[in-house]
């Protein structure tokens, strides 16, 4: 069976492994909040952690994972550059060091241009790779990047990014960008991927959930891992964080993948990359 342990990891394009599972804190509140979140999750197994500058709780994610007794080295921490940050080398260390001192840590396995902010992100990248170069980040990658922003970096720059962050779930499959990172050795990563906990009000979803007695998000979070995404479901709640991590003792069928792969509407819940304004 595929993806058997929450710790199952897979290799970036830079030889660095990154599990395939983890605990995003979108609008966890810095503090008590996200502190309890992450150290549950880290009790429970979840060994990547997925914030940014703009979810304003840098500082109290580093503290749990500096007060979680667990070796740094076996924890994988993605964050982000926000779009105030982007453009010249100056710019973006600035973001990146002032990311590293909120979170008290000596460094992050991932860092990510958040989004391709228009006629800036390719210097950011180029920032980034620099920053890469120097040391002080473990891997590189993207977010809420399309196929052209892609080819745009990838033409005028020498690291392929290791990851892209997009919004992707059954009813936004995402099929010709995955396609186009494959090719690339880009690992996609799914946010919003259980649909803001709305996956267990998709019939089909649930419905094939009855059958390995699985609810719908555990059966999404599923289809995530055995399409060989990386996936970071949000909870800040203790049962649900537990909940969603319960998906290593099953397997979704070629039949049931593919009913959920049927589900594709190309629909976004979340900006569209081409079309933002912050
Ligand atoms: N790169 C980007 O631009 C970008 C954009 C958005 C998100 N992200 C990342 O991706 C992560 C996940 O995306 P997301 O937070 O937008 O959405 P999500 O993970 O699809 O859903 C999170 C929501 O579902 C609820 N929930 C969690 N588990 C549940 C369960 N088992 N049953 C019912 N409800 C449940 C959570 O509430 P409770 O907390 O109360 O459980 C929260 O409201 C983010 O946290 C962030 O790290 C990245």
């Amino acid at each position: 069976m595929k993806s058997k342990s929450i710790e199952d990891r897979i290799a970036l394009n830079n030889g660095i492994e990154i599990p395939q599972f983890g605990l995003g804190v979108f609008l966890a509140k810095d503090g008590k909040e996200v502190y309890k979140a992450v150290a549950h999750a880290l009790q429970a197994g979840y060994r990547l952690i997925d914030t940014a500058a703009i979810y304003k709780n840098e500082p109290s994610v580093g503290k749990a994972i500096r007060e979680s007794n667990i070796a740094r080295e076996d924890i994988f921490l993605t964050t982000k550059l926000w779009n105030s940050r982007q453009g010249d080398y100056k710019q973006v260390a600035k973001g990146f060091n002032d990311s590293l001192q909120r979170l008290g840590l000596e460094y992050v396995d991932l860092y990510l241009v958040h989004w391709a902010v228009k006629g800036k992100y390719e210097d950011s990248w180029k920032a980034m790779e620099e920053l890469y170069l120097e040391g002080k980040i473990k891997s590189i990658g993207v977010s809420n990047f399309q196929v052209h922003h892609l080819e745009s970096i990838l033409e005028k720059s020498q690291i392929v990014p290791a990851v892209n962050q997009v919004e992707l779930h059954p009813f936004l499959q995402q099929r010709q960008l995955l396609n186009f990172c494959n090719q690339h050795h880009i690992l996609v990563e799914a946010w919003r991927p259980i649909l803001k906990g709305e996956a267990d009000k998709v019939a089909e979803l649930v419905e094939i959930g009855k059958k390995y007695n699985k609810s719908g998000v555990q059966v999404t979070l599923r289809w995530n891992l055995q399409s060989g995404i990386i996936t970071i479901p949000k909870s800040v709640n203790p049962d649900r964080i537990t909940h969603n991590a319960d998906l290593f003792d099953f397997e979704l069928s070629h039949e049931d993948m593919d009913i959920i792969s049927s589900l594709n509407q190309d629909k976004r819940f979340g900006p569209d990359p081409d079309n933002f304004d912050f």
